[in-house]
C-alpha cells in the first residue's frame, strides 16, 4: 500500500461495499450512479472519519497517549468516531464543541452525535466561535497542556489546514480500494463525487488516484467554504499528501474540481436542494444521507446530473461518507 510506512491503528471495517443505485439513477434519468458505502465503516455508526482516524490513532498509540482531544462542530461525526476510537484503545476523550451553526433547536445540541459522544463518556468543552480554526486549536492544545501537567499523556487531533494531513492517508487507502474493486467488478468509473469539508477526504482520494496513475476526476462538493477558498485549501493539502506518499509534484491545479452551488446559506444549514436530496435518497433507495455533509454532496451530484455534466452511458460514483446520526439534530426534516 502507498501508506505502508505510516503507523496505523485499525478502526474501519474495510473494504466497504460498492453498490448500484438503480432507483435513483432511473429517477434522475442520467448516468448510472454507483455508491461507495463508506457510511459502513463500523466504529459507532461509521463514516469517513473512521478511515482518517486510523492514522491519528496510529501515532497516538505509538506515543502511548491516554487521552485524545479533538475540536469540531456540535453535530460532529469526527468527534463521535474519535471518542469511539479512544474508547476502543482504552483512552479518555475530550471534545471541544464549536458554535458553527446558527439558530438550531434543542435537538441539535442533545441528539445524534453529541448524544453518542456523551454516551461513550466524552468530556465536553465548548468554544464559542465556529470559524476560528487556529483559535480553536490553540484552546485545545492548552487543554492538552493542562492534562500533561496532571501527569496524563494527551494526543491532539488538530483542526487547522496548516497541520500535516495525516487523515488523508485513510483516503489514499480508499482510492486504492476503489481501483481494486472496480477492476474486479469490471466497471469503468467516469467520475467520483464526494463532500469537501476540511478537504481531508477529497485530498486523499485525489492524491491516491493520481499516485496509482488513475485520471478519474474527483468532483468535490463544498459543504463548508465557498469554491474559491476551498480550491486553494484542497490543492495545497493534496500536494502535501502526494509528497507524503512519495509522489511529490504529481498534483496539477486542474486535478482539484469544486462546486459550491448547493452550499448556501452555509455550513450545516438546509436548503431546498439538500432537503430534496435527503428525501430522494430515503424514498428511492432506503438510504440515509445527512443534512451537513452527504445530503449536500448528493444534492451537488443531482445538480451536476441535471445540468448534463455526465452522459447517460457513463458511470459515476458517490462516496457516502456517513453522518446519518446528525439527522436527529434536524427534526424539521419530517415536520
Ligand atoms: C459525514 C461526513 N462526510 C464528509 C465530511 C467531510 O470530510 P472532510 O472533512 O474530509 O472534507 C465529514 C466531515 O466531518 C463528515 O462528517
Amino acid at each position: 500500500m502507498l501508506t505502508d510506512k505510516f503507523p496505523r491503528a485499525v478502526l474501519a471495517h474495510t473494504p466497504t461495499p460498492v453498490e448500484r443505485l438503480d432507483n435513483l439513477s432511473d429517477e434522475l434519468g442520467g448516468p448510472k450512479i454507483w455508491i461507495k458505502r463508506d457510511d459502513c465503516t463500523g466504529l459507532a455508526f461509521g463514516g469517513n472519519k473512521a478511515r482518517q482516524l486510523e492514522y491519528y490513532f496510529g501515532e497516538a498509540v505509538q506515543d502511548n497517549a491516554d487521552t485524545i482531544l479533538i475540536t469540531s462542530a456540535v453535530q460532529s461525526n469526527y468527534s463521535r468516531t474519535a471518542v469511539a476510537a479512544a474508547r476502543k484503545y482504552g483512552m479518555d476523550a475530550v471534545v471541544q464543541q464549536e458554535e458553527r451553526v446558527p439558530d438550531r433547536p434543542e435537538e441539535y445540541y442533545k441528539s445524534g452525535n453529541p448524544y453518542l459522544s456523551k454516551l461513550m463518556g466524552a468530556h465536553i468543552l465548548s468554544y464559542p466561535e465556529g470559524e476560528d480554526e487556529e483559535g480553536a486549536d490553540k484552546a485545545v492544545f492548552e487543554q492538552a497542556e493542562k492534562l500533561r501537567a496532571q501527569g496524563k499523556t494527551p494526543y491532539v487531533i488538530p483542526l487547522a489546514g496548516t497541520h500535516i494531513p495525516l487523515g488523508s492517508l485513510g483516503y489514499v487507502d480508499c482510492a486504492e480500494e476503489i481501483l481494486g474493486q472496480i477492476k474486479a467488478m469490471d466497471i469503468n468509473i467516469d467520475a467520483i463525487i464526494c463532500a469537501s469539508g476540511s478537504g481531508t477526504t477529497h485530498a486523499g482520494l485525489v492524491a491516491g488516484l493520481r499516485a496509482m496513475a488513475s485520471d478519474i476526476p474527483v468532483y468535490g462538493i463544498c459543504v463548508r467554504r465557498d469554491k474559491i477558498s476551498q480550491i486553494s485549501r484542497v490543492f495545497e493539502k493534496t500536494g502535501k499528501v502526494a509528497d507524503m506518499i512519495g509522489h511529490k509534484g504529481i498534483i496539477k491545479q486542474d486535478d482539484i474540481w469544486l462546486d459550491d452551488s448547493v452550499l448556501s446559506p452555509g455550513y450545516g444549514q438546509l436548503n431546498d436542494q439538500v432537503t430534496e436530496a435527503i428525501d430522494l435518497a430515503a424514498k428511492c433507495e432506503g438510504l440515509l444521507v445527512d443534512p451537513v455533509y452527504t445530503g449536500k454532496a448528493l444534492a451537488g451530484l443531482i445538480e451536476l446530473v441535471r445540468k448534463g455534466q455526465f452522459k447517460k452511458d457513463q458511470n459515476i460514483m458517490f462516496i457516502h461518507t456517513g453522518g446519518a446520526p446528525a439527522l436527529f439534530g434536524y427534526p424539521e426534516l419530517v415536520e
